[in-house]
This record gives structure tokens, C-alpha cells and sequence, in this order.
């Protein structure tokens, strides 16, 4: 039988639920928390207090939006982790609450395995085996996906991720947050060799981010001491400068995955994947290596419930269920969810 689940995702600064059914995403509702704005990032605390009040009205108007009944439903799925111990301890308690209720099973999900299972909530989508950059505000990660419930991290940040290296450039030229999108967008209109910055080269397929960081604050510093205003007269210059070379990073280790794993179908998922540097980047990959490359709807490519549905969806038919004493961890990686 192909079931009806509702999944909850809670990990970060967004309440998001979602009902799949018979395999296809209904609906994809999210509530966003604007209390960090003014702190220029996620503040854990806030964040799980806002989830505490927005959670019941997020799963009511998922309900309600669906035409989807409690009664119809066959499972709950829950995000279980990695993420912020606080905001998932809200939904997997209102999950697990919830199943409990209504006598369904549960079934916990991998954020990180969630958003590379965005790439199949629309067509077309990968076949296995495929390599899937994960690239968000908190990860960085080459995975090779060999099945719904078979995948290997082969390559990864070891510091920040490139969303944060994004975000923390961006305050510091007093962007404010988050600061991906404006640098991007000022990107759009500046010379992308205008300046450039050192980086940190990391071994085989990782990645890190601390090294270009610091080369930019530097840069920034030498910068405006000898004019003040070097930052307002020279943003799109700067910005689209930092995007090549963040993006370079990127590719650069895609490739020797590529490379490496004879594997020639690339997706792509998290947020900085809305990145359009990123996404022109692959696209002129496709044309000379012959990739073919799968780019989630943008809406599944930052954080929702509707990624959590759709791996809730394939868990479900391997009869993958998790028992009422499940607890989040915050840190869980890929490979634990077996
Ligand atoms: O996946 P996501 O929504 O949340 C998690 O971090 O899990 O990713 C958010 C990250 C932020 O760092 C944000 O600045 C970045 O994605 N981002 C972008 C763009 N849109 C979002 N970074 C660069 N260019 C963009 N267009
Ligand atoms: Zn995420």
C-alpha cells in the first residue's frame, strides 16, 4: 500500500509540515522566524521558542490546506537531526505526541539525507548512482547517493560551511542577514576578477572555509583604512569576486568526485544552491564534462517539511520505523540512520 504520512521538519529557524501521499508532495507549509534578523544569525534559544508557538498552527493549516483527514494518515515523520537540539526536541516531541495519539508509527528522518531526497519530490530526477553537493547556512558535503537508504559523505567542510562563509562576508561589509541572497544578487552586476583572496586547500574531496574567510576580512580591513567608503563604491566588484571564487571551491572538488567515481549525473541541494553562480558554474560543467545535473525546486532547496516527506515516503515502503523513545541528535550524521 502507498501511504499517506505527515512529516514535520524543526531543525534550524523554520517550521515547515507536509503531507505525501501515494508518493507525491500535496502541499509544503512553513513558517519562518524573523526574530534573528536583528541579530545578524540563528539564535538556538529563540528559535526553539518560536517553534513551540508555531507548530500547531503549522500542522493544523497542513492538514486543513491538504484536505488531507487525521484518520487518513499512516505515519508521522519527524526530522531527528543534525540541527539545533532545542528546535528539533520540538518536533520530534510534537511527533511523537502526536503518533502516539492517533496509534500511527513513526519515522524519523536525516535532515542532510532529506535534502538530497528533494531531488525526486519533481521530475526529472537522478537515478542511482549519483553524486548530490549539499550545500547549506550549516553543511557542506559531497554525497555519493547509491539509494534512498545508501548514502556515503565522500567529501565535506572540516569548519564552516559555505553558507556561513557567504552569510559572515556579508556582515562583514553590514549586510545584513542572511547575506547569501544580497551578495548574490550584487554579484549579479560586478566584474568577478576584480579581486581576489587566498584560501585554505584542503586534501582530497573536503572543503574549508575559515582560510578565505579571514583572507576577505583582511582584505577589508587594508581596504578601508585607505578609503573609507571602499565597500560601498566597490560592492558589486566585491561581491561577484568573493561568489567566483566560493563557487570555485565548489566545483573544483565536484569535479575530482566526478572524476574520481566515474559518476557523471550531479544534483544539488540546500540552500546556497539558489546560488546563481553556482547554478551557471554547473551549467557550463554540463556542456564540457556531459553532466547531467538535477537542481531541486527552489522552495524544496532550503529547509521544508516537504523533503522530509518525500524521504519519510521511501523509509516507509523499506519498513523503516522508529519506537516512542526516539530522541534528536543534534549532530547525527548520515551514516547513523540505518
Ligand atoms: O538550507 P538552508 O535554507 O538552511 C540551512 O542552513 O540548513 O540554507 C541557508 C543558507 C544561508 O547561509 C543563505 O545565506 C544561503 O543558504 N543562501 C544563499 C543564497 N540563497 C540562500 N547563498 C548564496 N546565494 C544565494 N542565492
Ligand atoms: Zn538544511
Amino acid at each position: 500500500m502507498l501511504p499517506t504520512i505527515l512529516a514535520i521538519e524543526s531543525s534550524c529557524d523554520e517550521t515547515s509540515a507536509s503531507i505525501i501521499q501515494h508518493g507525491k508532495v500535496l502541499n509544503n507549509v512553513i513558517a519562518s522566524q524573523s526574530v534573528h534578523q536583528k541579530y545578524g544569525g540563528v539564535v538556538p534559544e529563540l528559535a526553539s521558542r518560536a517553534h513551540q508557538q508555531n507548530i500547531l498552527h503549522v500542522v493544523n493549516e497542513c492538514l486543513a490546506s491538504s484536505g488531507i483527514l487525521k484518520s487518513q494518515l499512516n505515519a508521522i515523520a519527524f526530522t531527528r537531526g543534525p540541527g539545533l537540539m532545542g528546535s528539533l526536541l520540538v518536533g520530534v516531541s510534537f511527533a511523537k505526541s502526536m503518533g502516539w495519539a492517533l496509534g500511527l508509527p513513526l519515522i524519523e528522518v536525516n535532515h542532510m539525507e532529506a535534502h538530497v531526497v528533494a531531488n525526486f519530490i519533481d521530475q526529472p530526477h537522478p537515478s542511482f548512482p549519483f553524486l548530490c553537493l549539499t550545500v547549506s547556512g550549516g553543511h557542506t558535503q559531497i554525497i555519493l547517493v547509491e539509494d534512498f537508504l545508501k548514502m556515503k559523505v565522500i567529501g565535506e567542510t572540516k569548519d564552516d560551511a559555505v553558507g556561513e562563509a557567504f552569510d559572515k562576508a556579508a556582515k562583514m561589509m553590514g549586510l545584513p542577514y542572511p547575506g547569501g541572497p544580497l551578495i548574490d544578487k550584487y554579484a549579479q552586476v560586478g566584474n568577478p576578477k576584480a579581486f581576489t583572496f587566498s584560501e585554505t586547500v584542503m586534501p582530497a574531496l573536503d572543503f574549508s572555509f575559515s582560510g578565505i574567510k579571514t583572507s576577505f576580512l583582511y582584505f577589508l580591513r587594508d581596504q578601508t583604512k585607505l578609503d573609507p567608503s571602499f565597500v560601498d563604491k566597490n560592492l558589486p566588484d566585491i561581491c561577484a569576486s568573493l561568489q567566483a571564487a566560493l563557487v570555485q571551491m565548489l566545483l573544483k572538488k565536484l569535479q575530482a568526485a566526478a572524476k574520481q567515481t566515474g559518476i557523471k549525473q550531479i544534483a544539488i541541494a540546500g540552500g546556497v544552491s539558489a546560488n546563481s553562480g553556482l547554478r551557471k558554474g554547473l551549467v557550463a560543467l554540463t556542456e564540457k564534462l556531459g553532466w547531467q545535473v538535477f537542481i531541486p525546486a527552489f522552495q524544496y532547496c532550503t529547509d521544508n517539511a516537504a523533503m522530509i516527506a518525500m524521504a519519510a515516503h521511501y523509509k516507509y515502503l523499506n519498513g523503516k520505523f522508529s519506537s516512542l523513545d526516539v530522541a534528536p541528535i543534534a549532530n547525527l550524521a548520515i551514516e547513523d540512520n540505518r
